[in-house]
């Protein structure tokens, strides 16, 4: 599966964003290359998660979340909150709440908050269908691409 791994990360563009969740007073963000819109309208976002992150519990319970776009500088960004079990993974960042309440962090180059509208499984993972509410450029700069991060998420070891 070594060729496969290679040729999805290379070949299928895909950005790297910190999604933001939040749930009561607990906030938590993870780093997701598997975010994609669906639906023009209304705006719909496919985030596709682990359901074993800690953020999943966050989000299913509480149904909202942040999409932050990550500038090619971010690298670091990208590697802290791709980290689980953290003591206090939010201490990085600078971090407002949006309109749902989810946390949205201020360096990135955009964000998108999101209501859940609905989730469908798929394999491992689940498939989180989000309502996009509201949309806002925060700063200038070139996303960064999940082509760049080379080995950073060990998604190697997680094929069959
Ligand atoms: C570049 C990169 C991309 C990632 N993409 C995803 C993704 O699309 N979906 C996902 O569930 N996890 C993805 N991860 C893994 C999570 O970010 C990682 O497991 C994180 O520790 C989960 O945090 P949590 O347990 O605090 O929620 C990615 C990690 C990296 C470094």
């Amino acid at each position: 599966m070594q060729k496969m791994d290679k040729l999805l990360q290379q070949m299928l563009s895909q950005g790297v964003y910190v999604v933001g969740v939040a749930e009561g007073l607990e906030t938590n963000a993870f780093t997701a290359a598997w975010v994609m819109q669906v639906s023009f309208a209304p705006v719909l976002l496919a985030i596709s998660i682990n359901p074993e992150h800690h953020s999943y519990q966050l989000l299913k319970n509480a149904g909202v979340c942040s999409v932050n776009v990550l500038s090619q500088q971010q690298m670091s960004l990208a590697e802290h909150f791709g980290q689980s079990g953290l003591e206090d993974k939010m201490a990085r960042g600078t971090w407002i709440l949006a309109a749902t309440g989810a946390p949205v962090l201020q360096e990135s180059l955009a964000y998108f908050d999101c209501k859940v509208s609905h989730e469908v499984a798929a394999g491992d993972h689940q498939l989180v269908i989000c309502e996009v509410i509201e949309a806002r450029q925060l700063n200038v700069g070139i996303p960064m691409l999940y082509s760049d991060t080379g080995t950073m998420d060990n998604s190697a070891e997680l094929y069959q």
